[in-house]
């Protein structure tokens, strides 16, 4: 966000309180919640575990070694368990739990009673191939119910599941294998985007030539096209997913598992070197999920629930996967992209599935925009009741614009705040009870205790912008940063001490107790809500045998929130050219994946660096975004900015 943003945040003033039709029958009406959890905040969280099935009640809701939490200490359950098996119990068996669109039209419908036999013979195949507690599976998988069955599979034999984003590329793919050490991949032949196929299993094949760990690839038969597997199937290690599936049994134990036994790894970048693997563990993370799903969704058993997040990032985890099922609610997954084949088709889904909760990513609602207000007015979007945002500040026009196009005014918004580290929502309104402003995220969740505070950790009064920390521990938090405990230690619990937890944003606290998330202070970039690490970014860069030195900043973007810009010195004698540009920015795609491709890449004689030989970021950012450069004493030649922003001219 540039400043101009920021200042027009401060003085929004304007507040939409629940609609009364609205509030009359939320979940959630009143104060009882945020005052029993200021009362007791470990009893309202225990209050919350209870609306999940034990097979033995913890001893114990809370030990707290700073920086390491444990939850529901000697409680055993399942999440499989309590996504689908209790449910079979009830009228929901027969209640819709997945409603799929794939990208071409096509259509599925699991009952709960369906998604329960599917992940029971999955997970049966898991357990035939040698897979148990404790082992990981990576999922690498377009956003098909195959993946849900497969996650659920794992939950249920206890096996720890590394889902990686079906648009990374083998490279990454490889390294988040490496790293969690996994037994088993499951992929696709390919996935359907805008029309083309990503072809998933030959991305597969180059990743793990490079895996010692990898036993078997189980393949979903999701396109179908020969041509897709023809090359590169290896027998005995390749599977077709279709095939294991037929012959596998319906029934299928579950695994009692520890309330802190872990449940998934799921990779994030940082502000330093590869990306974390970040482990979130069993009985606290299901608790916070479920909790937040019920109350912050406004949840009822007749609604239709979309949020359309791919399972490859942590809301899809927890707000399409785990928290809707544990609450038996009827979740919606699609699979391809929003303006496929036209810019209508998100509304269209709503129109025909009847959507009445629709949670989705600001730079999709910033995107709406720019498709202007004829797409959604073609459709009935009269179902909607509740709409979200997460994954990146909202800006206010935006917000207005999801209220009145989408919203038609009666729907209240929720913006969450949370982080993959999170595992959960962790502010937000509750949409029954609490008055919005745009932009602002609102109030902590009951239970969370949050701040702002300056370098030294202190709190700043109302008003003023500072870094936003969480005081104490919560349920959903993650546990570490999986083989690198010290990363854990030293990234979440090291600027501010072992009690408190460091987010990486900026914030600030209104007079009202609001918070204002303005965005990463690390060196972390939000590009459509996705986190790409400048580090990363840089290292593919400086990877080309061309280039000597890369400098990545992330600069202001009107529909992606932020861009990624690079500055790139080159090898003695090179010239930059335009061909360069686009080879340079191939490269980033095949390191890391398209979504990491650099918006634009300026070439230059040298990058400012302080005398100490820091590169001034924030020099560059000003260059980027075409604002009068700060202050520029502390640089060691300013001649370098000097040619920088002439060849940012030219190039305009
Ligand atoms: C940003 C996504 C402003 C923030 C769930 C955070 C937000 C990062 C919001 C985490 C919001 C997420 N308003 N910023 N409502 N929600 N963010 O790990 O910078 O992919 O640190 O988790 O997204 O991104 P992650």
């Amino acid at each position: 966000m540039d400043s101009k943003q920021f200042a027009a945040l401060l003085n929004e003033d304007r507040r939409f309180p629940p609609p009364a039709e609205f509030a009359a029958r939320a979940n959630v009406a009143d104060e009882s919640l945020y005052e029993q959890a200021a009362r007791d905040r470990e009893g309202f969280w225990a209050a919350q575990a209870e609306r999940l099935h034990w097979f033995r009640r913890w001893d114990k809701v809370l030990e707290w070694n700073p920086p390491f939490a444990q939850w529901f200490l000697g409680g055993k359950l399942n999440v499989a368990y309590n996504c689908l098996d209790r449910h079979l119990q009830t009228h929901t068996r027969t209640k819709a739990a997945i409603i799929w669109e794939g990208e071409p039209g096509d259509e599925r419908v699991l009952t709960y009673l369906d998604l329960h036999r599917e992940v029971c013979r999955f997970a049966n195949v898991l357990r035939q191939m040698g897979v148990g507690k404790g082992d990981r599976v990576t999922i690498y998988l377009p956003m098909i119910p195959e993946a849900a069955v497969a996650m659920l599979a794992c939950t249920r034999i206890g096996a720890i599941h590394s889902v990686v984003f079906g648009g990374f590329s083998a490279e990454s793919l490889r390294d988040r294998i490496n790293d969690s050490r996994s037994k088993v991949v499951v992929t696709a032949d390919g996935g359907w985007r805008r029309g083309n196929i990503i072809r998933m299993k030959q991305i597969v094949n180059e990743a793990v030539v490079d895996c010692a760990s990898v036993e078997k690839v189980i393949v979903v038969k999701r396109i179908g096209h020969e041509s897709l597997v023809e090359h590169g199937w290896h027998p005995g290690r390749d599977h077709w997913y279709h095939t294991l599936m037929r012959n596998a049994p319906v029934t299928c134990p579950v695994e009692e598992m520890d309330a802190e036994d872990p449940l998934f790894i799921l990779y994030t970048s940082g502000s330093t070197g590869k990306p974390k693997g970040v482990l979130h563990t069993t009985g606290g993370y299901l608790t916070q999920v479920a909790a937040t799903t019920k109350y912050v969704f406004d949840l009822k058993d007749e609604d239709v629930y979309w949020c359309s997040a791919d399972i490859g990032w942590i809301t899809g985890h927890s707000y399409v996967i785990y928290g809707p099922l544990a609450n038996g609610a009827t979740t919606l997954m699609y699979e391809g992209a929003p303006d496929y084949p036209d810019r209508g088709r998100i509304w269209e889904i709503i129109q025909k599935y009847r959507v009445n909760i629709f949670y989705t990513a600001p730079t999709l609602i910033r995107s709406f925009m720019r498709w202007g207000e004829g797409w959604p007015s073609k459709y009935d979007l009269s179902s909607l009741r509740l709409l979200g945002t997460v994954g990146e500040p909202i800006n206010p026009e935006a917000w207005m614009w999801y209220h009145k196009h989408i919203g038609g005014e009666r729907c209240p918004i929720v913006d969450t705040w949370w982080q993959t580290e999170t595992g959960a929502i962790m502010a937000t309104p509750l949409p029954g009870v609490v008055h919005t402003k745009p932009g602002s995220t609102t109030r902590p969740f009951p239970g969370i205790e949050m701040a702002v505070v300056n370098e030294e950790g202190q709190e700043v009064p109302p008003g003023a912008g500072g870094y936003l920390v969480v005081k104490s521990p919560w349920p959903s938090m993650l546990r570490t940063v999986w083989g690198d405990p010290d990363r854990y230690v030293s990234t979440y619990f090291g600027r501010f001490g072992h009690q408190v937890y460091f987010t990486g944003d900026g914030a600030k606290r209104d007079e009202d107790g609001y918070y204002w998330i303005i965005g990463r202070v690390d060196d972390v970039i939000n590009v459509s809500g996705h986190r790409i690490g400048t580090m990363e970014v840089e290292s593919a860069l400086v990877d080309h045998p061309l280039v000597a030195e890369a400098a990545v900043i992330g600069r202001s973007h009107a529909v992606k929130g932020q861009a990624i810009t690079a500055f790139v010195t080159l090898k003695e004698g090179r010239r930059g050219t335009p061909d360069l540009v686009d080879e340079l920015k191939q490269h980033v795609v095949t390191k890391i994946g398209a979504l990491a491709r650099p918006e634009e890449i300026y070439f230059a004689a040298d990058l400012p660096k302080t005398r100490s030989g820091k590169i001034m970021r924030r020099l560059l950012r000003d260059i980027a975004e075409g604002r009068a450069l700060g202050d520029t004493t502390t640089l060691a030649d300013p001649n370098v900015v000097a040619q920088l922003r002439q060849q940012y001219e030219s190039q305009e």
